[in-house]
């Protein structure tokens, strides 16, 4: 199976974290996100183990929200030890209110308004990772304002391509995001950031991309960033304290999808950095990552109804489902791929070829062309597997679809973390 948390029953059905995908669909209704929560612990602990015994206690884990943002996930990896990036006043917000403690949270962002920066700040936000000039000069005053000295890191673009798809490399020089280090900008941000009174700069962060598989990525992008923390010593006598490398590895969505070790690659960006820290004769900072994509991706999976079966003689065939790409838009976005059972029929030998399509107006909403599935008909049940990251959180109410309910599941228990939006919920900020 595609991932560790799939089995199939006696019965031929599809399980998810040992819990009958049949009786959830029929219990709960399609469209419907899984959750399996022990599978987020489990990826949770391959980062606080890896990070224990390769860095030590000076080292933390940090779950960028942006993957999956809801209260329920914010209490699962608070109570695993994990840290959290936040990306806006809405993720903010929502791990406020799920009592995470905020000095733990890592407020990102390349265009934080005014407005936003307080909203943080009130809400106790520990540090800030500061995107550029304009971001720095806003952070000052408001701290000032409000009499506090806020700690930051500053956001660097290295320079490195980690070669995934544009749409998520960000760690070249030209990017969007950052300031980098090869124009001399990041230098002189830095030398800012010391001058000023309101501000505690902290360290540095990088992200150069996501789903990347790349084995050096992290290795390369530090030996960048520990020779800018050897200049600063250098020129400003400034000890870096904080690093944080981003967030990035890649997932198996599909057979043919490497693996990535993570416990393994960590060891080595931990004996890469420790070497050039070494070398470089800096003291070693406190070591953070932003893994998303990581913990969540293979904690979820989609349940979908079939609705008409399309057969265009000489052509091809469409299976529609009652999803689509409001609830996952990552093959309309990116030509991601997934793999889909039938989940009920798994036992059958899947020879219908078919492009698997939603409910929306356009035919831009395909979840995944060319997949093969046992002859299917009206009220099959189809899987959707490795929908935890950058599902629910990209999903959207295009053509006035509600968003379907998170369920999470854990051994025996299934508890209901987002409930199925309604038609009210449409239309309650309609004037
Ligand atoms: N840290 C920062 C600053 C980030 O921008 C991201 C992701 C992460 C950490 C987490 O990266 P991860 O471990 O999840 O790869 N919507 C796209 C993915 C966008 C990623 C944005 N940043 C997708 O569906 O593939």
């Amino acid at each position: 199976m595609i991932c560790a948390n799939l089995e199939v029953s006696p019965s031929g059905h599809l399980t998810f974290g040992g819990r009958d995908t049949a009786e959830l669909a029929e219990k709960y209704g399609t469209p419907l996100y899984l959750m399996d929560e022990r599978r987020i612990r489990e990826n949770c602990r391959v980062y606080t183990n890896a990070f224990r015994k390769h860095f030590g206690e000076n080292a933390l884990p940090l779950y960028a929200g942006k993957a999956a943002c809801f209260k329920r996930i914010y209490a699962v990896v608070g109570s695993e030890g994990l840290g959290i990036d936040v990306v806006s006043p809405g993720e903010v917000h929502t791990a406020f209110l799920a009592g995470f403690p905020m000095e733990n949270a890592y407020f990102h962002g390349s265009n934080k308004a005014d407005a936003d920066i307080a909203f943080a700040m009130e809400k106790g936000v520990g540090t800030f990772v500061v995107d550029g000039p304009d971001e720095l000069a806003a952070v000052d005053r408001i701290a000032g304002e409000r009499g506090i000295r806020q700690k930051i890191l500053l956001r660097l673009t290295p320079g490195i391509d980690p070669h995934t798809y544009e749409a998520v490399s960000t760690g070249k020089v030209d990017s969007k995001f950052g300031v980098a280090i090869e124009t001399g900008q990041a230098r002189e941000l830095a030398a800012q950031a010391l001058g000023m009174k309101n501000i505690s700069l902290e360290g540095f962060h990088c992200h150069v991309g996501s789903q990347v598989f790349e084995e050096d990525i992290f290795q390369r992008t530090s030996l960048v960033m520990l020779r800018f923390f050897a200049q600063m010593r250098a020129d400003f006598d400034f000890e870096t304290k904080l690093y944080d490398i981003g967030g990035g590895y890649g997932v198996r969505y599909v057979e043919s999808d490497g693996f990535v070790d993570i416990e393994k690659r960590i060891g080595e960006v931990a004996a890469c950095i420790k070497t050039t820290v070494a070398e470089l004769g800096i003291p070693m900072p406190k070591i953070l990552m932003e893994p998303g994509r990581s913990i969540v991706a293979d904690a979820g999976l989609t349940l979908y109804t079939v609705g008409s079966v399309k057969r265009i003689t000489g052509y091809k065939n469409y299976v529609s489902v009652d999803g689509g790409m409001t609830d996952n838009p990552r093959y309309a976005l990116y030509g991601s791929k997934y793999t889909v059972y039938a989940a009920e029929r798994m036992n059958e030998a899947a020879d219908f070829p078919c492009d698997l399509v939603g409910r929306c107006c356009e035919s831009g909403d395909i979840i995944q062309p060319d997949v093969l599935l046992p002859e299917p008909k009206r009220g099959d049940l189809i899987a959707v597997c490795t929908t935890g990251a950058y599902n629910y959180s990209m999903a959207s109410n295009y053509n006035r679809v509600c968003r379907p309910p998170i369920v999470m599941v854990d051994g025996e228990n299934d508890t209901v973390a987002v409930r199925r939006e309604s038609l009210e919920d449409l239309t309650q900020n309609d004037l």
